[in-house]
């Protein structure tokens, strides 16, 4: 009797041990946040940081200025085939290879303090009530938001990009859903294709064929944009961002857009309204670049007396 007694507390014992030993805390890794709330319940810089985003651009605070375009170079030259698109849970991502000439496509200007290589291409949505872009314009969001992510081409990977100031540039484009059956961009359709089959997470297929990078632009007006210096807008909302925004949108068909929504994320629920809240500005800088529609040569006060002019004399000639 005694003997089973003591047996028993010491198998007691060692279970008492073996729980202790093993935690049910899970570590909680940047590749397990959720857009349950926008991001208000992300943790570390995505919440201390003074500099995040996305931000709502307010066009009347943003400071004029002459601002050379962006260039973009090997952005026509083919990319080497195939190319990777995944869907990693909280996005759509497309992986940018090399050219066929053994180089990345890359751009420089802009407000950009050097060359940064295109790494890779993804997306941000809302749902059939929402609009999913992350930054807005004059609080104006757009259907989706496409960013192509950039590297400074002298930082030896992205893990060390990620961990220095300017060490990484984003594209902003604006997509908007149309219901005009013509409204094509050629290169985003190879992607758009693919979504049904990346409706799981972790899924991913291979794109062959033909593609360039400028294809993903369609016929994308670059002239205008805004910039600003930001964060990642995803864990671990790394303060290391320099923005280009471009005003001019590009129309997607409607039923292209619509296939974003099926996506499930890691825990099986639908993969929607993937953007982070506005973050504050902080008194930062942003900056306007102005398209050539919008440079006014002439004063105001001349163009209203040339239109008052122009329409005497037609009423003379009536
Ligand atoms: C970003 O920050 C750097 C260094 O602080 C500054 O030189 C640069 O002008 C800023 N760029 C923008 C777009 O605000
Ligand atoms: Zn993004």
């Amino acid at each position: 009797m005694k003997l089973v007694q003591l047996l028993g507390f010491y198998v007691l014992c060692l279970t008492l041990v073996a729980c202790k030993k093993k935690p049910e805390i899970k570590q909680r890794g940047p590749h397990e946040f959720n857009y349950d709330n926008q991001g208000a319940d992300w943790h570390d810089a995505c919440h201390n940081g003074r500099r995040q985003s996305p931000i709502n651009i307010d066009s009347e605070q943003a400071t004029k200025d002459s601002i050379s375009p962006i260039n973009f170079v090997s952005y026509d030259v083919p990319l080497k085939t195939p190319i990777k698109v995944t869907n990693n849970g909280h996005s759509v991502y497309m992986h940018i290879p090399d050219t066929i000439n053994g180089e990345k496509p890359y751009i420089n200007g802009g407000m950009l303090t050097g060359d940064f290589e295109a790494i890779e291409v993804h997306f941000h949505w809302g749902s059939v009530s929402r609009k999913g872009s992350e930054h807005a314009i004059n609080r104006e969001r757009f259907d989706v938001e496409m960013h192509i992510v950039h590297k400074r081409t002298d930082f030896y990977s992205v893990a060390a990009a990620k961990l220095k100031d300017g060490g990484l540039a984003v594209l902003c484009i604006f997509l908007r859903a149309s219901s005009d059956t013509d409204s094509e961009v050629y290169g985003l359709n190879n992607i758009f294709n693919q979504l049904p089959r990346l409706l799981k997470p972790n899924s991913f297929v291979s794109i062959f064929g033909e593609l360039y990078l400028k294809d993903i632009l369609g016929n994308l007006d670059t002239d205008e944009f805004y910039t600003y210096n930001g964060s990642l807008t995803t864990p671990t909302c790394n303060e290391v961002v320099t923005f280009t925004i471009f005003t001019d949108v590009l129309d997607v068909k409607r039923t292209h857009i619509e296939k974003f929504w099926a996506l499930r994320d890691s825990r099986n629920k639908l993969l929607i309204n993937n953007y982070r809240n506005f973050m504050p500005i902080n008194g930062r800088p942003i900056y306007f670049r102005a398209g050539q529609q919008n440079i006014q040569t002439m004063p105001k006060s001349y163009l209203a007396m040339l239109l008052i002019l122009s329409k005497t004399i037609i009423r003379f000639y009536k």
